[in-house]
């Protein structure tokens, strides 16, 4: 298992998987990382659904389809450089629900205050991608689906009071995913006041 700060700088989104199935055990340490977050009120109002289910996923799969098709394309284009643009279609278009695992993250708005949800989830999800890079698997966070988030919950059977937050797919590189690629710290990070040098 690689270290903290070696995952962390490996850890980016994975848009396409090899068939390579992952074991539940796998899934499961993947998912014990996620709990280990912080939580406001420490509430850990997260949920997990693993969908495994060959339709299931294909449904996932329509659903980001659609959200893709349906705008979220067209905001994207001239936004996101081309090669980003190419590699989200491509897992708008299938990639992401060819994953053998879809996890579909909820929050639970019975056990923590709505206006919390996010900034509790989103720790947890974070956790999610940096274990299963640890374990070399391929994730990644999307929330295209969540515009549709009605069908999405109805496709899992999510309660109302759970909010679907994100699906991320879990599996094998279907290629190696090369290094992120990201500004240096000093150009994000001021001394004492904005504008002070790094
Ligand atoms: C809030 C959020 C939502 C995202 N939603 C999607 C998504 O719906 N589909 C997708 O392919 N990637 C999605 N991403 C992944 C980003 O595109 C990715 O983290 C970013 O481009 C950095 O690329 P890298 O991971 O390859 O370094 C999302 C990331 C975040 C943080």
């Amino acid at each position: 298992m690689s270290d903290l700060f070696d995952a962390v700088r490996r850890q980016r989104a994975c848009r396409r998987f090899s068939a390579e199935p992952v074991a539940d055990e796998l899934v499961e340490q993947v998912l014990e990382a996620a709990t280990f977050a912080p939580s406001a009120e420490n509430r850990q109002p997260w949920v997990f659904v693993v969908v495994r289910d060959a339709e299931t996923r294909a449904a996932i799969g329509d659903l980001t389809r659609r959200a893709w098709r349906g705008g979220a394309r067209q905001h994207s284009e001239g936004r996101l450089e081309p090669r980003l643009l190419a590699d989200v279609d491509a897992g708008a278009e299938g990639g992401v629900s060819g994953a053998p695992v879809l996890v579909v993250v909820g929050g639970d708005a019975a056990i923590a205050v709505e206006a919390a949800l996010p900034s509790s989830i989103f720790p947890a999800v974070q956790n999610l991608l940096l274990a299963a890079t640890a374990l070399g698997l391929g994730s990644a966070l999307t929330t295209l689906t969540t515009g549709l988030a009605h069908e999405l919950a109805e496709l899992v059977a999510l309660p109302d009071h759970v909010r679907p937050m994100a699906v991320i797919p879990l599996g094998h590189p279907a290629r190696p995913l090369g290094p992120p690629r990201r500004e240096p710290v000093t150009s994000k990070t001021h001394r004492e006041r904005y504008g002070g040098r790094w």
